[in-house]
């Protein structure tokens, strides 16, 4: 029996595949390359010393993700293929729906006709849009997302409540994601985001490889200890944990659906991650305060206490494994 993952060649995608061989899970990898390097796939049986099966097919072919069903035994789909740019998602709605959402459902349809009915979904915090308490819980109000990436995410997770309620034979975990940041401590994979990059770790590493001139911190005014906005980065290798833990329940509960943060609970400013940076790094990171981002709130970090009660998972890293592990893949990859 496998696991699919669709999107596994991507940043979230290859670290849970790494996670799952080294627990001698067999996975089925499917991808486009549209966000991803076919070298991550040699580079995932590199760390791992293992084999997988890899299909190069855009996952809304519905014939083409037909023939892998037919051709394995897939008991379990962890979808990591969908788009995440959040400004590239404004200029281009109709590809981000499409591709997202669209996709979600011709999966979903597929794995019902081939009786696969355990499913886990990539979701974000950002569906809690501008959070009603912090530290955030599973409970909170979701709705209010600023761009349609972030209403993707919110309608995929309706669509799981809906199927769900059709029919209960279906096991479910949604994760929402908080801010994954770092790369494997083998500097072989990492993140590699198209073009200049739009999210706070990629850029600084960026600045502090000299690739870009400087940091421009997005507002110093927000009612935070130091103005500037306050997130709960979590180390991509924690996330991709948390996967095999959401599969266990799957596995071991026979039906239901349940979401948990994927989160530290610990919230650092963007002048916090600078300074964690430079002092775990040596580097130096340029940086000049700039106006505020439309669309970005002042604090958002988890309350990770469900995930450690129900899935026994809580993240390890702490912030100078982030910093040291996201330096290590720019210094690897240079
Ligand atoms: C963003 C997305 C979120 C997505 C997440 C993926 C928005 C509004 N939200 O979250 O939907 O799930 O990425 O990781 O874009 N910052 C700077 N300078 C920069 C870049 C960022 O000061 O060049 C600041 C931001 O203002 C923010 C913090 O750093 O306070 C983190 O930003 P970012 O890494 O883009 O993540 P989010 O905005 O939290």
């Amino acid at each position: 029996m496998a696991i699919l993952l669709p999107g596994g060649a991507g940043y979230i995608g290859s670290h849970t595949a790494v996670e799952l061989l080294n627990d001698n899970k067999e996975i089925v990898i499917i991808d486009n390359f549209s966000n991803s390097n076919p070298s991550v796939l040699d580079k995932i049986k590199k760390i791992t010393g293992k084999d997988f099966k890899f299909y190069e097919i855009d996952y809304t072919n519905r014939e083409e993700l037909e023939k892998v069903f037919k051709e394995n035994k897939i008991d379990s789909v962890m979808n990591f293929a969908g788009y995440k740019a959040v400004g590239e998602s404004v200029q281009k709605p109709i590809e981000y729906y499409y591709n997202n959402v669209c996709g979600a459902l011709i999966l979903l349809d597929v794995m019902r006709k081939y009786g696969c009915k355990k499913f886990i979904f990539s979701s974000s915090a950002t569906v809690y849009g501008n959070p009603e308490i912090i530290p955030i819980t599973e409970d909170c109000k979701v709705g209010g997302t600023t761009n349609p990436y972030g209403t993707t995410k919110l309608y995929i997770e309706q669509i799981l409540k809906d199927l769900y309620t059709s029919d209960n034979e279906w096991s479910i975990g949604i994760l929402r994601y908080f801010n994954p940041v770092g790369s494997h401590e083998s500097g072989l994979i990492g993140e590699e985001p198209q073009g200049i990059p739009n999210n706070l770790m990629p850029y600084i590493v960026r600045v502090a490889n000299k690739q870009l001139e400087e940091l421009s911190v997005f507002g110093n005014d927000y009612d935070t200890p130091d103005g500037t906005g306050v997130r709960d980065y979590i180390h991509i290798v924690d996330l991709a944990k948390g996967h095999l833990k959401m599969l266990e329940k799957l596995n071991n509960e026979n039906n239901g659906l349940f979401i948990y943060n994927l989160g530290t609970g610990t919230g650092y400013s963007v002048l916090d991650m600078i300074n964690a940076f430079e002092k775990s790094t040596g580097e130096t990171v340029k940086y000049k305060i700039a106006p505020r981002r439309p669309g970005d709130i002042a604090t958002c970090y988890a309350d990770p206490t469900k995930a450690k009660n129900e899935l026994n998972w809580k993240a390890e890293k702490g912030i100078e494994d982030m910093c040291k592990d996201s330096w290590n893949y720019i210094v690897k990859n240079k």
